[in-house]
């Protein structure tokens, strides 16, 4: 098969056209010829060896016919020539032009679909974490008393023994100092001694040193003892501190408010019993005793068979910590209360080993969410 565009190597002269009419069917040829390589292009490089088949300057096939049919023509030829020629110019550039856009088309759709991006695919799960069970804990006792008129504070985890001990009637050489193995800081010779504090009460000392009854305070924070950590212990673990004085508290208020918080906490059938106990800083003292909520009272493992569980203690606070204070106890009376959130957490939500609460295991906090 001859390439049309080989009629182009030669003369009009020489093809034998000596009028208009002879000289369409060449032209016409030589378009098909082009439409022919058109329809084969499909991508860059192709379209590229067509462009310069066609147009190159020196010897593409425009050129050629420029230089063999037109410029050779006699005048009477020229001007059909020139129109012919002006006339398939302008369509192989506009057909250059229009594969050049389909192709970078193509391409851009090709583009598109190998990034495409499928919205209704599932993202990547951040799981979302929830407050700690022993945070909830704390939300719950602090709900109970706001309501009742207290007002939260917090204090100092450094302390020094007046704080810990002397201001709440623990002396040097108290047996009580022995039942709570505190942590003393390393400090310099001389310098007066700090410790973690091993209970909430000090902040009763600092809130009273610094405003006059009456105080109703609750006090929630952590608290420090040299334990061995096991089931039951830990040696950092919390409490709330609860602190009332005013001019006319009775031992009825102390009672009505220990009973409503035990309703509160643990369920409206719980009953609350007050069993004599001994703290320095409380007289009378007592343990605060739940009806055992597990079996009604009737006696179980959980109560060891008592139908009483051992909630916290509390009591009258004892005139003589009022003395550190400067209230005065012939005008003033309250009393005061020292929850473990370990412990109440622990009956409250069945969990028999404190150590979960430090563990921080996603599966166990979960459960709680
Ligand atoms: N501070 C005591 C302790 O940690 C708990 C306590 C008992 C606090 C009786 C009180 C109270 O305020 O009245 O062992």
């Amino acid at each position: 098969m001859t390439d049309a565009t080989d009629i182009t190597r030669q003369t009009l002269a020489a093809l034998g056209v000596s009028t208009a009419a002879d000289l369409a069917p060449h032209f016409a040829a030589v378009r098909a010829e082009f439409e022919r390589d058109a329809a084969t292009i499909t991508d860059d490089a192709t379209w590229k060896s067509l462009r310069d088949l066609w147009m190159g300057r020196k010897s593409g096939v425009l050129t050629r016919i420029t230089d063999n049919w037109l410029k050779p023509s006699p005048p009477e030829l020229k001007r059909v020539v020139g129109q012919e020629l002006n006339q398939l110019r302008a369509h192989v550039e506009q057909r250059l032009d229009a594969l050049q856009q389909t192709l970078a088309a193509a391409a851009e759709s090709q583009t598109l679909a190998r990034d495409r991006v499928d919205l209704s695919l599932p993202s990547v799960q951040r799981p979302l974490g929830s407050p700690h069970l022993l945070r909830q804990t704390f939300a719950e006792i602090e709900r109970i008393f706001l309501s009742l008129g207290f007002r939260v504070v917090e204090g100092p985890e450094i302390e020094t023994p007046y704080y810990n001990f002397e201001a709440l009637n623990i002396p040097e050489h108290h047996p009580a100092r022995d039942t709570m193995d505190t942590f003393y800081l390393a400090m310099p010779p001389g310098a007066e001694p700090r410790l973690l504090r091993t209970h909430t009460s000090p902040v009763q000392v600092h809130t009273m040193e610094s405003q006059q009854p009456p105080v109703r305070i609750i006090v929630p924070g952590k608290v420090y003892r040299r334990d061995n950590p096991d089931a039951t212990h830990s040696y950092a673990f919390h409490q709330v501190e609860g602190l009332a004085v005013d001019t006319d508290v009775t031992f009825c208020e102390f009672k009505g408010t220990v009973e409503h918080f035990v309703r509160e906490f643990l369920g409206p059938t719980i009953k609350t019993r007050l069993r004599p106990s001994y703290f320095p800083f409380t007289e009378p003292s007592v343990e605060v005793d739940a009806s055992c909520f597990a079996c009604g009272g009737s006696g179980c493992r959980l109560c060891k068979n008592s139908g009483w569980i051992e909630l916290f203690g509390a009591g009258m606070v004892d005139p003589a910590v009022y003395g550190f204070v400067n209230y005065d106890p012939e005008r003033v009376s309250g009393y005061a209360f020292g929850l473990g959130v370990d412990r109440l957490s622990q009956l409250k939500y069945g969990i028999d080993d404190v150590q979960l609460f430090f563990q921080n295991d996603v599966r166990f906090l979960r459960q709680f969410s």
